[in-house]
C-alpha cells in the first residue's frame, strides 16, 4: 500500500468506529510552551485530555504534521525523522484500553494484513514507589487478541541480560513505556496529564541479519533495540493521571491518546526496512543521488529528511 492509501484506511476505519476525522493543526502549536513545533498529535487535544469538550465528540481522529527537534542527532538510521505525519485517534472519556488494542491489532492485520506472529508489544512495568500499577490489563487484553489470531503471546519482564526470552508482550519501565508531552513521571510538571502506554513493534525477521550487520550485535536484541530490526509503529497512551502535589490523581476521564508513524506504517506494511525507500521518500532521495552523486547512505538520508522538514516547516509559517 502507498502512504496515501494507508493514511485513508486508518482514517476510514476510525470514522468507522464513529471517530469524526477532524484537519492536522498547525506545525507551531498555540498556548503551548512544552516544544517551538508540534511534535505528537496530544498537544493540540491538551484541553480535551484535561476535560473540555471537544466541539466534535468524545471521538477524534487525523494525522498531525510533527516536528521532533530532539531526534535530530538519530537521523540517518533506517527509521527516524525530524518531520513526520503522526496518525492519531483519541478517546475523550469514552472508550478505552479493550477497545483502543482489539481495533490496532484488527487494523493492523486486517486492514494493513501484517502477519501478527512479526508484531510485538511492551507495557508498562509500574512503579511501587510512585504508587503507578503494572499494565496487566493491557496484557491481559493483547493475549486475548493474539490466541484469536492463533498465537499464545508470553508476557515477560524485559532485563537486557535476558533479550527476547520467547517473549511477545515486554513489560519495561516508565523510560519506555510511560507518556507525556515531558517526559517521566517524575519529569513532569504540576498539572500535566500522562499515562502508561503500550507500544506495537513490527519484527522484519532475523533472515535479513539486521541486528547482526549492526553496532548493536554484540549485546541480546530485543524490541526496544536501536539495531531497526524491530520497527514501532505506534504508541497507544493510556491517559488517566494528573501530576499533582502529592504525586499522581485520576483525570475527572479516562482517555486514549494514540500516535502511530506514517512512514513507519508504510515501511512495515511493506516490509521495507529502511523507511527512505518507501514512496514517501523514492522520489526526493533519487533527486538528492542524481545531484550528490556518490554519498553515504546516512547522508542522503539525511538531506532527505532536513530537506523535507525545512519545507513543511517554511509552509507553516
Ligand atoms: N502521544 C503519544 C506519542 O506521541 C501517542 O507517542
Amino acid at each position: 500500500m502507498t502512504s496515501d492509501e494507508i493514511r485513508k484506511a486508518y482514517l476510514d476505519f476510525f470514522k468507522g468506529r464513529g471517530h469524526v476525522i477532524v484537519p492536522s493543526e498547525s506545525l507551531v502549536p498555540e498556548n503551548d510552551p512544552t516544544t517551538l513545533f508540534t511534535g505528537s498529535g496530544m498537544q493540540p487535544m491538551l484541553r480535551y485530555l484535561l476535560g473540555e469538550s471537544h466541539p466534535s465528540g468524545k471521538r477524534i481522529c487525523d494525522s498531525q504534521k510533527c516536528f521532533r527537534a530532539q531526534d535530530i542527532e538519530e537521523v540517518g538510521d533506517n527509521r527516524h525523522t525530524t518531520f513526520f505525519e503522526m496518525l492519531g485517534n483519541w478517546s475523550l472519556g469514552d472508550y478505552f484500553k479493550k477497545e483502543q488494542i482489539s481495533w490496532m491489532f484488527e487494523f493492523l492485520t486486517k486492514v494493513l494484513g501484517l502477519y501478527p506472529g512479526n508484531i510485538y508489544v511492551s507495557v508498562f512495568r509500574g512503579n511501587e514507589k510512585l504508587k503507578l500499577p503494572r499494565d496487566d490489563e493491557s496484557v491481559g487484553i493483547w493475549q486475548e487478541v493474539f490466541k484469536e489470531a492463533g498465537i499464545k503471546a508470553k508476557a515477560v519482564d524485559f532485563a537486557e541480560k535476558n533479550g527476547m526470552q520467547g517473549g511477545r508482550i515486554f513489560y519495561y519501565d516508565e523510560r519506555k513505556n510511560w507518556w507525556s508531552r515531558t517526559g517521566t513521571p517524575e519529569e513532569m510538571p504540576l498539572g500535566e496529564p500522562g499515562g502508561p502506554d503500550s507500544e506495537m513493534f513490527w519484527d522484519f525477521g532475523d533472515e535479513l541479519n539486521i541486528h547482526e550487520n549492526s553496532p548493536y550485535k554484540d549485546k541480546l536484541c530485543h524490541i526496544n533495540c536501536d539495531c531497526g530490526r524491530f520497527l514501532e509503529i505506534g504508541n497507544n497512551v493510556f491517559m488517566e493521571y494528573l501530576k499533582t502535589e502529592s504525586g499522581f490523581s485520576l483525570l475527572p476521564q479516562k482517555n486514549v491518546d494514540f500516535g502511530g508513524g506514517l512512514e513507519r506504517m508504510v515501511a512495515a506494511q511493506n516490509n521495507q526496512p529502511d523507511i527512505f525507500k518507501t514512496d514517501v521518500f523514492n522520489d526526493l532521495v533519487s533527486k538528492i543521488r542524481e545531484l550528490a552523486g556518490e554519498i553515504e547512505v546516512s547522508a542522503v538520508r539525511v538531506f532527505a529528511d532536513h530537506l523535507r522538514a525545512a519545507s513543511v516547516c517554511l509552509l507553516s509559517l
